[in-house]
């Protein structure tokens, strides 16, 4: 080789160390910011927030913990219990710790924790990146983010939910990394959501500080609320995987402003979209039609599958709309979904969810809980009432 190959190879090859090192450098700077391994799949449990609101007390977090478990729910995979806003007194202690609102948890949240924990389950809290929660009713984490974290990981916490109001307009990006590195240094594993309502597209930096980024503003109990937030989710597909979810607010089923067909579309559309499900509803008082939807094994599974893949809309017809997404095992989640105040057909092709037109292929309709006897080649047809969706799992047997 000569002498000039000789120095070009060098120099190429120095050239090569230097960018896997500043790759490496990017890589770990980045990952150092939030590495709790938690979220490997979408998190499961309830939020006291959509039914309660700043309604809340220790005894109906005992007692909501007590319900995850006498109903069946903990062992499908509801596990986190979150305390959302009001949790607090509207002051700091003379140290500048928050202080839990004696009136309303007079034991304290270590007490809760320990409570919760015995039951085999998870305990979130809310704070928020400003200087108050939203409600006004209690201080916001800005500024004293290393103190906070330090309080909740001393309390036994799992989970923070960390809210966007009176920032100070301050941006998102500057104020949410702050609480990833002092949920880090605060030696406990906690799940960290991030709820900044899709200001700032958190899809697209959230991955390195958050396990989960609201994609939209307050979800509420009806129906053009519900659908408005599965679709302005659907925008972030893209994004979504293990350890990092996009998230388009928690579960109304049970509150009682939707049919159940709409509650099975809003319970269908957040599975397959690999949204975190935090049920919404008062869970020591439920009707036998919504523990049928919320305990759907089939359809939790799908949220669940290892793959992380979220649904995206692969067609849309007016009205109609076909959402699917890849899951392991060389299977298909397709929702058929009727968005019409009428009857309607509606028919999924092999080609818009990337199938080969000729495979034959199983269909496993997920509310039935039946594997339809006829095999299907090239598409799928349904009759599908008003608000209303069928879910089916496609897996290739020819
Ligand atoms: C914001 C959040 C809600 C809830 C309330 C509490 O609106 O987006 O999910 O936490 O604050 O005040």
């Amino acid at each position: 080789m000569g002498k000039r190959r000789c120095a070009a190879v060098a120099l190429a090859t120095i050239m090569v160390v230097m960018v896997e090192l500043a790759t490496l450098t990017v890589a770990t700077s980045r990952r150092s910011m939030l590495t709790n391994g938690l979220g490997m799949t979408p998190p499961m449990g309830w939020n006291s927030w959509n039914h309660f609101g700043c309604n809340i007390d220790e005894k109906t977090i005992r007692e909501t913990a007590d319900a995850l478990v006498s109903t069946g729910l903990s062992k499908l995979g509801y596990e986190y219990v979150n305390i959302d806003d009001c949790w607090a007194e509207f002051s700091r202690d003379d140290k500048g710790n928050l202080v839990p609102k004696k009136s309303a948890f007079p034991s304290g949240i270590k007490a809760l924790a320990d409570y919760v924990h015995g039951k085999g389950l998870k305990l979130g809290i809310y704070s928020d990146a400003g200087y108050f929660t939203c409600t006004r009713k209690m201080p916001g984490s800005l500024g004293h983010e290393e103190q906070d974290a330090k309080t909740f990981a001393s309390w036994g916490i799992d989970y923070l939910k960390y809210d966007n109001c009176y920032n100070g307009g301050l941006k998102p990006t500057v104020r949410y990394p702050v609480m990833s590195r002092a949920l880090m240094k605060a030696g406990r594993p906690i799940f960290f959501s991030l709820c900044e309502w899709g200001d700032m597209h958190p899809a697209t930096w959230g991955a390195p500080v958050g396990n989960s980024w609201r994609t939209t503003n307050d979800i509420a109990d009806y129906w053009q609320s519900m659908i408005s937030r599965a679709d302005q989710n659907e925008a972030y597909a893209e994004y979504a995987r293990p350890g990092g979810w996009n998230d388009p607010d928690m579960l109304e089923v049970g509150n009682g402003r939707m049919t159940q067909d709409e509650y099975i579309v809003h319970f269908s559309l957040w599975a397959i979209s690999k949204a975190p499900l935090l049920l919404g509803c008062d869970i020591r008082n439920m009707t036998k039609e919504t523990m049928a939807i919320i305990t759907n094994k089939e359809v939790i599974a799908v949220n669940q599958d290892p793959y992380g893949f979220q649904a995206k809309k692969v067609r849309m017809q007016g009205d109609l709309e076909i959402w699917a997404a890849r899951l392991s095992g060389y299977r298909i989640a397709v929702i058929l979904l009727n968005r019409a105040s009428f009857r309607y057909r509606i028919t999924a092709s092999w080609d818009d969810i990337e199938l080969d037109p000729e495979t034959v292929v199983e269909a496993r309709d997920l509310w039935e809980h039946e594997t339809l006897r006829t095999h299907f080649v090239g598409n799928l047809t349904a009759t599908l009432a008003p608000h209303s969706c069928k879910f089916y799992v496609l897996k290739p047997i020819a």
